[in-house]
């Protein structure tokens, strides 16, 4: 049974959760049954004195409660549905708040969502020091707020303005953070967590709170009356504390939320609505604020293309790949090059653990990839999201040198060099005669074939791309890239080893740019086009930006350096000919001196890395006017967008990745494309196929060839087909 209940001779009962079939424990409505079971069955031993305190915990070292199982969020599709379920999880847990004996959670591993709500519904929370355990409300993320008294209660327990951080940024607090904001009460060391939490139960049950500094604490509390708990300064105290204070830090978290989001993810602004509307009301009226809320949000559009893109990443992460446990196999890295590209690999390995081994050819470049590996470390230190002594322990797992020694040994080689195709030849066969017949081989390449690079070697099966993005450690995609002879456990290989560095793997063929670099390259290209036509830039920019992206596509030109991008442009018109031949306004500015952000100028003007401001003197670096006329911005965005999809409707025809998924992902990790439109063919299926065929075909006659929908879209735009209808993911590791 899970959860269940055991009651000792002494009274201390434990609410244990152990999902026997899963590698979390999840709220699924199975165990939220049981759960209301064994609550039931704790409320009768309370009555007739057999229970005199109750420890809630998990058999399972790395998980305590993950949260309530996201395929039932996502399957809700009215919003009555969605208040009910949000009621029926307040109400379980509101008996849990009143039970007449003290409660305790043991939080010992992932504790997220609902999980997070059940520990707060307790008189008190320990969590274990341990590595593993991270305690957060990351409903944001997906589009909803905590719903299971999470909003209700947070507030109470950590003061408005540490639980307006927890919920609006979604992001889990490591043991001893959480004991500072007030989350939990007391850290305990890993060895005998149990124990320790079943002595601090049974003190509790002999009526002593002292060891959880909580002598004489309103058992009422729960979060709810007793008052703030956290470390709190005397400014987050006055601001917290007063009708005035409060109202400002609602009204500047509203203003960082519109900010960073652009007003398009509504989860972020109900949390605040809730908690402004609740403030100084009953609980039940503000549990019910928190239902309603729920209701709007869980039918929401976005919600449902951030779960959507969750699931898929979820799917994605899992493959076929991860229970072999192949990734746990490798031990030690090689990475050949130590550029940013080689540092920054290094780096991602080290932090999760793996050994690695950098060579290049110069000892400066050397100590250049080991410095730019150990600022990244420097920076989590910085953030307080790894402690000083962990990443130093991380970075001695990296060392360098100018020759092979420790090459050999590695199971996994990534090639990192300069992207020059003889020397990266040159650079493989060197590395295939060092390593063992069973290591694969990846290269890094952004734009080079790995066919022809296999070509060079004895053991093409052994050999793949894997190409990661910059910044490694900030970029969440890495595209594998399945070569005509490479191996399928070579695939999987480099696809489970990116799963265990964290990220998430999408299998592409070999084709020219693989998937994200493909489907990009036409939009920024297309922003060239818009400056020859005489459009603002800034504008263009800006309206991308309200759009959903991250960025516009000038500023994007100037973050991947203009070189670069007139290298890889280079590339795609080579290989694709006419519909990718770059703007003249582009090829204008590849042979100017502005290189983008990396030299201080490009599009924009940056000051020590730091964008400044739109630089105008651009246009006469390109050789066009100065004068600009305002677009309008529904004509810039189709221009941007549509280009894209029928790009991507290329790539499926041409069986570049194996689904719309692969490329909903590629495009959201890989770009940043807005993820509460689901992706970019997800957005495609959502507008329309057959709107996009005839804008795309409106497109090709003002426009140009470039726009004339291929033949896939004109299809589905026939048969009311979808992308992701006509192309799903498959379940196994199918070849492209
Ligand atoms: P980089 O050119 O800055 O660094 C390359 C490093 O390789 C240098 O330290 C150089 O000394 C070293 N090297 C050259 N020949 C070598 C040899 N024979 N043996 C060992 N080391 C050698 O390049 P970066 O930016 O780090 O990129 C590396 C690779 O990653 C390239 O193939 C690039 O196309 C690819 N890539 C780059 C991205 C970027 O945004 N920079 C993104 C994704 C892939």
């Amino acid at each position: 049974m899970n959860p269940r209940l055991v009651i000792d001779d002494e009274g201390v009962g434990r609410i244990v959760f152990d999902d026997l079939e899963r590698p979390h424990n999840i709220l699924t409505r199975e165990v939220l049954e049981t759960l209301d079971q064994v609550v039931g069955e704790a409320e009768g031993a309370a009555r007739n004195g057999a229970l005199r305190a109750l420890v809630v915990l998990s058999a399972r070292p790395a998980s305590f409660i993950a949260g309530a199982d996201v395929n039932a969020i996502a399957a809700i599709e009215d919003r009555g549905a969605a208040i009910q379920a949000a009621r029926d999880g307040q109400a379980l847990y509101g008996r849990i708040a009143a039970l007449p004996v003290p409660t305790l959670a043991a939080v010992r591993g992932i504790c997220l969502g609902g999980g997070t709500e059940l520990a707060l519904s307790c008189d008190y929370r320990v969590a274990d020091d341990g590595g593993h355990t991270r305690i957060g409300l990351p409903e944001v993320q997906l589009g909803i707020l905590p719903g299971w008294g999470g909003t209700t209660r947070l507030p109470g327990l950590l003061g408005l303005s540490a639980a307006l951080k927890v919920m609006l940024s979604g992001k889990p607090l490591r043991a001893s953070r959480a004991r500072r904001v007030g989350l939990v009460d007391r850290v305990l060391p890993t060895q005998q967590f149990e124990q320790r939490s079943l002595a601090l139960a049974r003190a509790l049950a002999r009526g002593e709170s002292e060891s959880l500094g909580g002598a004489g604490r309103s058992r009422r509390g729960r979060g709810l009356a007793a008052g703030p708990r956290g470390r709190r300064t005397l400014g987050s105290r006055l601001l917290d504390g007063t009708p005035p204070g409060r109202a400002l830090v609602l009204r500047t978290a509203r203003r960082q939320v519109l900010k960073r989001t652009g007003g398009h993810y509504p989860a972020p602004l109900k949390i605040l609505e809730v908690v402004r509307k609740g403030w100084g009301r009953s609980v039940a009226e503000r549990l019910e604020l928190e239902a309603r809320a729920v209701g709007e949000l869980a039918v929401s559009s976005e919600c449902k293309n951030l779960l959507f893109l969750f699931q898929l990443r979820e799917a994605a992460r899992k493959g076929p790949w991860a229970p072999s446990g192949r990734a746990a196999d490798v031990g030690k890295l090689a990475v050949i090059g130590a550029g940013p590209m080689g540092g920054g690999i290094a780096q991602v390995a080290a932090y999760n653990n793996i050994r690695v081994r950098m060579k290049d050819i110069h000892h400066e470049a050397v100590a250049g990839g080991l410095a730019h590996a150990r600022s990244i470390f420097d920076a989590a230190v910085g953030r307080r999201s790894l402690r000083r002594r962990e990443a130093a322990r991380r970075m001695r797992l990296i060392s360098g040198g100018v020759d092979y020694a420790g090459v050999g040994r590695a199971e996994v080689v990534v090639e990192a060099v300069v992207e020059r195709l003889p020397v990266k030849e040159a650079v493989l066969r060197d590395v295939e005669a060092v390593v063992a017949p069973d290591a694969v081989i990846a290269s890094n390449t952004s734009s080079l074939s790995i066919d022809r690079m296999a070509a060079a070697l004895e053991r093409p099966g052994r050999f793949a791309g894997m190409h990661f993005f910059n910044p490694v450690h900030r970029m969440p995609l890495v595209e594998v890239v399945r070569g005509a002879k490479t191996s399928d456990d070579a695939v999987e290989t480099l696809a489970a080893l990116a799963v265990r560095l964290g990220k998430v793997p999408v299998i592409t063929r070999d084709a020219p740019g693989f998937l994200v670099n493909r489907i990009l390259g036409p939009c920024l290209n297309e922003a060239g086009h818009l400056l020859d036509e005489g459009w603002d830039g800034h504008a263009v920019d800006r309206a991308w930006k309200r759009f959903g992206m991250p960025m516009g596509p000038y500023r994007l030109i100037d973050e991947v350096g203009i070189d670069v991008a007139g290298h890889a442009g280079q590339t795609m018109t080579e290989a694709f000919g006419d519909r990718m031949a770059p703007a003249p306004a582009l090829v204008a500015l590849a042979g100017t001196e502005r290189l983008g952000r990396k030299s201080g100028r490009g599009f924009y003007r940056y000051a020590k890395g730091r964008e400044k401001s739109f630089d105008p003197s651009v246009y006469a670096e390109m050789q066009l006017s100065t004068a600009r006329s305002r677009p309008d911005p529904a004509h810039v965005l189709d221009r941007l967008v549509l280009v894209m999809i029928n790009e991507a409707a290329r790539v499926l025809e041409e069986r570049v990745v194996r689904s719309a998924a692969d490329v909903d992902l590629g495009m959201v990790m890989g770009t940043g494309f807005a993820p509460f439109r689901g992706g970019l063919l997800k957005y495609a299926d959502d507008r329309g196929v057959a709107d996009v065929a005839a804008s795309l075909a409106a497109l090709s006659r003002t426009c140009g060839d470039r726009y004339a929908p291929v033949p896939l879209v004109e299809e589905l735009a026939r048969i009311g087909g979808t992308f992701h209808g006509t192309f799903p993911a498959a379940k196994s590791a199918a070849r492209p």
